[in-house]
């Protein structure tokens, strides 16, 4: 799947497009970071690991470059890219995933239909927040675990780390889904936000994750899919005698 062209988006220092250029079937990479220090950093890695000329690295606040020039550049991939990795951050006061559903949302004028993208989702997130995702952003399917850590330590020393897992508990607390962490001592036995948060505070232990990538396919419906979709719900309405499914089936999109 990592061949072709590829965007890396939230860079940082360059790292992932760095590793993903080094395979043969990898043409070139775009990287984007709002942050220009991990530009510079990119480019200085770039040059060292001998790779500056597959790799170029842009000054961009999500999908948007700031410069006119860069701007112009980037739009020349629309509709050309196949891979796209992303490991975003984590946004105060959403449910994690503000930043990932911002990733998918603007990935679809870029890639080509049938490309992928890598998205950095770590385990305590759970599944029901991983599966959502393609409901919330129409126009992929879901493509399963793409590689992960073993369990680790989610080190809530780290005041980081601490505030995240502050975060999740309130989101629990509010009704929202709940989070899956380990237990230190027995890496089988569930703990949530809460009880993991409670656990540290009483004993200065971190519960155990995985940091892990999952894949997402962009796969939009063409107008010919459309028309074929549309013939079939009818012909299955007219079989079965269920109405209203085109009607809800276009609701959900
Ligand atoms: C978790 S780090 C990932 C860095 C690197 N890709 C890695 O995997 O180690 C998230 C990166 O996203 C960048 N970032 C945050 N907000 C952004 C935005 N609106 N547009 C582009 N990049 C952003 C940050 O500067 C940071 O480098």
């Amino acid at each position: 799947m990592l061949a072709g062209l590829g965007l890396d988006w939230g860079c940082g220092t360059g790292c992932l497009g760095l590793t993903a250029v080094q395979i043969p079937t990898v043409s070139h990479i775009i990287g984007l970071d709002i942050d220009p220090a991990n530009i510079a950093a990119a480019q200085h890695n770039a040059v060292v690991n001998g790779v500056a000329d597959r790799l170029t690295f842009l000054l961009a606040d999500s999908y948007t470059p700031f410069a006119a020039a860069d701007q112009a550049a980037l739009s020349a991939y629309a509709g050309r890219i196949d891979f796209i990795l992303a490991n975003p951050p984590t946004s105060e006061g959403d449910d994690g995933f503000g930043f990932r559903r911002l990733v998918l949302e603007g990935a679809r004028p870029f890639l080509k239909p049938g490309g992928v993208l890598f998205l950095s989702v770590s385990y305590q997130y759970g599944r029901i927040r991983i599966h959502r995702l393609t409901q919330e952003v129409t126009g992929f399917t879901y493509g399963g675990l793409l590689a992960s850590t073993d369990w680790v330590p989610f080190d809530m020393q780290r005041p980081d780390l601490y505030h995240c897992a502050e975060l999740y508990a309130a989101e629990e607390q509010a009704g929202g889904p709940l989070h899956e962490f380990r237990h230190l001592a027995a890496a089988d036995q569930i703990l949530n936000a809460q009880s993991a948060l409670a656990h540290f505070q009483r004993t200065g232990q971190s519960p155990l994750s995985q940091w892990q990538t999952h894949l997402f396919r962009y796969e939009p419906v063409t107008d010919q899919g459309w028309q074929m979709l549309m013939e079939t719900m009818e012909t299955y309405q007219m079989d079965t005698g269920i109405s209203n499914l085109a009607d809800q089936y276009i609701h959900n999109q």
